[in-house]
């Protein structure tokens, strides 16, 4: 899916759609730098969490925002509808290429939320949102009253993010065929846990290849340790690049 919606096309990464958003998981800004100096924005582009933007702040995000990369502004938005409507509108006008809600907020927190994008004069970010965290499993959302299996709780709020307009979702590689057949392939599915075939799996459980996530359905795969703890970041990230360039010609 190409960002056809994002008026602030001075982005070269955005011409070129690259697949991989690389996780700036940093305490401070200047680390964050450090990294992002050595990257390529036609290759890449950047993530940037709760951790690094409590940190760093918005100031921050428009340093990004301002050199060629993209930013997705993972801040995972989740209040009622009017709030949640102005964090979108704010975050929106960072100059941003993708942003987040979560798909638990409901139906009418999320249509408040593709409303703000949709009249922002400035920019219109693709707006994204969280299904079941990952994190989760079927203990931990029974522990919270849901009693529906975890996987169709997940097609079951990726539906409602759907029906409210969304561009996409956050969903585990694993997960992405699923959404796939029940729901089509407009869905922009953005998947966390990769790591490339020799690369460790630090604490991720439930891993895929970058080439495995592309077949599997996944539009954008988000990667952090493996360009970011790297020896040589640029180096990585040309290996895990030529990897899904190869997997999407097959
Ligand atoms: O270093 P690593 O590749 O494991 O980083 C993955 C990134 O994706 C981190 O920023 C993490 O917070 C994020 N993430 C995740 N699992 C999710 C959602 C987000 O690992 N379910």
């Amino acid at each position: 899916m190409t960002n056809q919606s994002n008026t602030n096309l001075s982005h070269e990464s955005k011409n070129h759609d690259p697949k991989i958003i690389v996780a700036l998981d940093y305490s401070d800004a200047t680390s964050a730098l450090r990294l992002v100096e050595q990257l390529d924005p036609t290759l890449c582009r950047l993530k940037v969490g709760k951790e690094l933007f409590t940190a760093a702040g918005p100031q921050f995000v428009e340093t990004l925002t301002h050199s060629n990369f993209g930013v997705f502004l993972d801040l995972k938005f989740h209040d009622i509808p009017n709030t949640v409507a102005k964090a979108c509108t704010a975050a929106s006008n960072l100059g941003i290429w993708m942003l987040n809600v979560h798909a638990s907020g409901g139906l009418e927190m999320m249509q408040a939320a593709k409303q703000a994008v949709d009249n922002n004069t400035t920019n219109k970010p693709l707006l994204i949102a969280v299904t079941v965290l990952t994190s989760m499993n079927q203990q931990t959302l029974n522990q919270i009253g849901i009693e529906t299996d975890l996987a169709s709780h997940v097609l079951k709020l990726a539906s409602l993010t759907q029906q409210a307009g969304l561009d996409g979702v956050v969903c585990s590689a694993l997960e992405a065929k699923m959404l796939r057949t029940n729901l089509g392939h407009e869905l922009c599915l953005v998947t966390p846990g990769i790591r490339p075939a020799n690369a460790s799996q630090d604490d991720q459980s439930r891993i895929v290849t970058p080439a495995n996530a592309l077949a599997l359905g996944a539009s954008y795969l988000v990667i952090g340790r493996p360009i970011t703890q790297a020896s040589n970041p640029l180096k990585a990230l040309e290996v895990i690049h030529a990897e899904c360039a190869q997997a999407s010609l097959t």
